[in-house]
């Protein structure tokens, strides 16, 4: 055969690949308003930059009928591209090609990106639109999941792992994406659950739609499995794209550099908090406030809503937000927004991105339905973050900061680097209303006008504590600072943390209260 023959024999051999599961099956995928494994792949990337691998991979099975079956690509695309000139390792499951189910073959590919994305400490993006384990396979299939498990867990930490639903991800399937660091989904289409309808209908004998069990708003809202809601794929594609140009590419490099593209708006941050501290406002608007551009990319905005979680830039370097969130909830802590904390700061330190800490928050919220929950569990997680992590932390004290909130929030006891107080921040055990009632019940009850003597008393304790001079005469506080200086403060404590270095004591690993 010619070069020139032997040139378009591969292009007929990749042409037909590249059908995936026929006409048919392709039209059933579009009807769906999904697009195909391929299409999604191209919308990812920089434009041209995919490169496919292992196109000829063919699976083995001889079980149930799949003897000599042509399963194209064995429903699974992988290879390499680019996201806004950062490289990545990609894979995207074919539901066209047997419903995207997972067989040995399809593992193996799946897991040699795996392999080659840790190799290279690149960050590696999975679109799931699976049937889950390809039950011809048997425990072959099951053997292909446990190895991206265990791959998982080797790069957690090393490399950004982030998972797209894109599809139904049923079964075990839904297991990898919960060890990834980011997981995407959108509206209508992304599907997740250990059993599916039909396994609760014969074995519960309750009829539920796969929407309601596991759809994108059940995750991006109730359970939390979801970071990124989108209504659409090409907006999770764009969503895809932002995020992996605020983090690193592993834990040893930093995000690229971002030049801010506009000069820093003066806030009058005065006008953000209202100094009553009974009042809400937005803490957005005060990260808006601080950031570059006033770009801040929310993380988990839906799922506990008191607590705010994200990424920003300051001086065009990444850096990390948690903060409460007056708006909901008086930003009280919770199991769910513990979790969210937690999780976040532990991202932020394995990638060396610095968390700056915005605290407002009553404490921990009281009641049997949280402590039956595990609040205590729960809770004691970002008390076990904050204190684990090495990276640069930076706490402003905006209102209240109140009892274990206090403590929990990035104080200097947990060990943040910089801690910087508003005036208006009110620092003690509890409000000063519970307080009073507690600890001068006695005068109050026996007073002539007991209405009158806990109003006194209230006074009386609010003087004492309701302010950050107290913290500050400790040194618990570096800084009491006006909240227009608050960038300013930032800028520096950043700067000066740059070279920070230091150490924890030697372990296997510890046990947080998982
Ligand atoms: C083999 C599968 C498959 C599977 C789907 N297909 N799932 N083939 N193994 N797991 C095939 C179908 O036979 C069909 O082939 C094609 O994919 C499209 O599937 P449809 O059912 O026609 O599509 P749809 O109506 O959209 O339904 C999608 C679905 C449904 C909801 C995902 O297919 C489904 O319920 N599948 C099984 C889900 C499941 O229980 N998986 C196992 C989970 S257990 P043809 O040839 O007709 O086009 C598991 C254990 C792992 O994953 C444990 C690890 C810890």
């Amino acid at each position: 055969m010619s070069e020139d023959k032997k040139v378009l024999d591969l292009k007929q051999r990749m042409e037909k690949i590249y059908g995936g599961g026929g006409a048919k099956a392709v039209e059933k995928q579009k009807a769906m308003g999904k697009l195909t494994a391929r299409e999604r792949i191209i919308a990812l990337l920089d434009k041209d930059t995919f490169q496919e691998y292992d196109i000829f991979v063919k699976h083995d099975n001889t079980d149930f009928g799949m003897q000599g079956k042509e399963l194209p690509g064995d429903g699974v695309i992988i290879g390499t591209g680019f996201i806004l000139g950062n490289p990545v390792a990609v894979y995207a499951q074919d539901f066209t090609v047997a419903g995207g189910s997972l067989g040995f073959a399809h593992a193996r590919k799946i897991t040699k990106m795996m392999d080659y994305a840790l190799n290279m400490r690149i960050p590696i993006i999975g679109i799931n639109d699976s049937g889950g384990a390809r039950i011809q396979e048997g425990v072959n299939a099951l053997a292909g999941y446990g190895e991206i498990f265990f791959r998982n867990t080797l790069s957690s930490g090393v490399i950004p792992q982030i998972s797209v639903i894109l599809g139904p991800c049923a079964g075990g399937a839904v297991y990898s994406p919960a060890l990834t660091d980011f997981v995407f989904v959108v509206d209508k289409i992304s599907k997740m659950f250990i059993t599916g309808p039909e396994v609760i209908k014969t074995v519960l004998g309750e009829d539920i739609s796969a929407e309601d069990l596991g759809g994108a708003r059940v995750h991006a809202e109730i359970s939390g499995n979801a970071h990124f809601f989108a209504e659409s794929e090409d907006e999770c594609f764009a969503q895809i794209r932002r995020l992996i140009s605020m983090i690193p590419a592993n834990n040893k490099n930093k995000a690229e550099k971002v030049v801010p593209s506009k000069p820093l708006k003066k806030y009058d941050i005065t006008k953000i908090v209202p100094a009553d501290p009974s009042e809400p406002y937005d803490v957005r608007d005060v990260i808006r406030a601080i950031v570059d551009d006033s770009d801040f990319m929310e993380v988990m905005e839906m799922f506990a809503a008191n607590a705010v979680i994200g990424f920003g830039r300051v001086n065009g370097e990444t850096v990390g937000f948690v903060a409460n969130q007056p708006l909901v909830f008086a930003g009280v802590l919770d199991c769910d927004s513990s979790d969210k904390i937690a999780r976040f700061i532990r991202f932020c330190d394995s990638f060396n991105i610095p968390i700056i800490t915005l605290e407002d928050l009553p404490g921990y919220l009281p009641g049997i339905d949280q402590e039956h929950a595990g609040v205590i569990r729960h809770g004691a997680k970002i008390l076990y973050a904050y204190s684990e992590s090495t990276v640069a932390k930076i706490t402003i004290i905006l209102r209240k900061a109140y009892g274990g909130g206090y403590i929990a929030m990035g104080s200097r006891h947990l060990r943040s680097d910089f801690v910087f107080a508003w005036p208006s921040a009110e620092i003690a055990v509890m409000g000063a209303e519970g307080a009073a009632n507690i600890i001068f019940r006695k005068e109050i009850m026996e007073a002539e006008d007991p209405a009158k003597m806990r109003e006194l008393k209230i006074q009386e304790y609010k003087d004492k504590f309701a302010n950050p001079y107290v913290a500050a005469s400790k040194g618990y506080i570096d800084a009491v600072i006006a909240p227009e200086d608050t960038r300013k403060f930032v800028e520096q404590a950043l700067s000066v943390a740059s070279t920070k270095d230091v150490g924890r004591p030697k372990k296997k690993h510890g046990l947080p209260p998982f």
